[in-house]
């Protein structure tokens, strides 16, 4: 019988992107080495560097070639040398929306309570997920700006809301919730400020569901939804919210993890070229020194498994990464004393040497 090969490009981007994502390769030939799978890794020099140096930020074809991978995975992208943020709009928004990635998957799940900065709080209250719409609302980037930099600037940015758009996001909501039998999916919206945009998301929210009579919908305005995440995060299960109100939670989540560098994402189109990332970003003052967690890159390689079909294979990182944490084997952010290459090291052994 051939193996199947999987094709994975990897664009490691900018600053401490490029550290963790050493990391989670270093795990992925781990997981190959113990499971018999043959990943195929392909490193894509997308990236401020490059976009400074051949002023391209990504290639014409760019993603029709990403396109005929089987996953992607991405480190970070931005850099303070590139003021306008544009290499990282056209890499990383871009993949997101030329391969309409309408999923932005952010589990968020307490691995010790040693890592929770809420008082009291442990493993059992902080393990929920939230899907943030991948592909509209403010991202869109349509608006523009009219006599700029005068001091009668007026600046545009449009949210756009969709009936498709909102509607799948919703629908894949309540499908993950009751795949797994969860029974509460939490919509989350700013309907009482904005009744255009966000009266659709109401509106869809009601007729998607009593399609799912086994799960309650609940809903709260994302202020309220804030206070709440921080005051008992232990009534959330499933959260969908927009684009914008969905990047700004998932940062607020995962410090209820132990900080942004435990916080793992995937970026999903179901069925087709799917993306996965660590939540954080560049953080370009740990660039290059060996200091930056590599747990959220490397659950976010076990998220690309799963994705792929290989549970058994992401469960076993999952796994390494806790006893990481629980044997106290991690970066300074999560009160170790390790680098960022000696926690992927020992994660990576961790794995080979489990039983199992
Ligand atoms: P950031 O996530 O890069 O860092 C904020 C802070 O979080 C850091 O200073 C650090 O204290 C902590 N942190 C983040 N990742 C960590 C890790 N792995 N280990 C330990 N600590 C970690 O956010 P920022 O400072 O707002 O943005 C820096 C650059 O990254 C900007 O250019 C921004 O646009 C970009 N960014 C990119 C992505 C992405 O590629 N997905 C995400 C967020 C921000
Ligand atoms: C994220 C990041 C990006 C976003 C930035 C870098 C544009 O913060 O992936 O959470 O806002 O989506
Ligand atoms: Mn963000």
């Amino acid at each position: 019988m051939q193996t199947q090969t999987f094709k994975i490009a990897v664009i490691p981007g900018d600053g401490i992107g490029k550290d963790v994502t050493a990391e989670a390769v270093k795990v992925l030939e781990a997981v190959g080495q113990k499971f018999g799978r043959a990943f195929q890794l392909e490193q894509l020099p997308w990236s401020a560097d490059h976009y400074l140096q051949t002023g391209v930020t990504i290639p014409a074809n760019g993603y029709d070639t990403l396109r005929e991978f089987d996953a992607i995975f991405i480190g970070a992208l931005g850099d303070p040398r590139v003021a306008d943020n544009r290499h990282a709009r056209d890499i990383l928004l871009g993949t997101r929306f030329e391969l309409d990635l309408f999923v932005n998957y952010r589990p968020v799940k307490l691995l010790h309570e040693r890592l929770c900065p809420l008082k009291g709080r442990g493993p059992k209250d902080v393990n929920f997920v939230v899907f943030r719409e991948n592909t509209e609302g403010v991202y869109v980037g349509i608006g523009g700006r009219f006599k700029s930099d005068t001091d009668q600037e007026i600046a545009i940015q449009e949210e756009i809301n969709t009936y498709r758009g909102v509607h799948r996001i919703i629908k894949y909501a309540f499908d993950h919730a009751k795949a797994r039998g969860l029974t509460k999916v939490c919509m989350a919206d700013k309907s009482n400020a904005m009744p255009h945009g966000h009266a659709l998301w109401q509106r869809v929210f009601r007729e998607v569901a009593p399609e799912y009579p086994s799960i309650e919908p609940t809903h709260y305005y994302i202020d309220a939804l804030a206070m709440y995440m921080v005051l008992d995060p232990g009534q959330f299960q499933v959260i969908v919210t927009n684009n914008l109100f969905g990047d700004i939670v998932t940062d607020l989540a995962a410090t209820f993890q132990g900080g942004l560098g435990m916080a793992a994402s995937g970026n999903i189109h179901p069925g087709q070229t799917s993306m996965f990332e660590p939540v954080h970003g560049s953080a370009p003052k740990f660039a290059g020194k060996n200091i930056a967690n590599p747990i959220g890159a490397i659950s976010s390689a076990a998220l690309m498994l799963e994705t792929l079909g290989l549970g058994e294979e992401a469960a076993a990182i999952d796994a390494a990464v806790l006893a990481a944490v629980n044997e106290g084997q991690g970066t300074q952010d999560i009160g170790g004393t390790l680098g960022t290459r000696e926690v992927g090291s020992w994660i990576a052994r961790e794995l080979l040497n489990a039983e199992g």
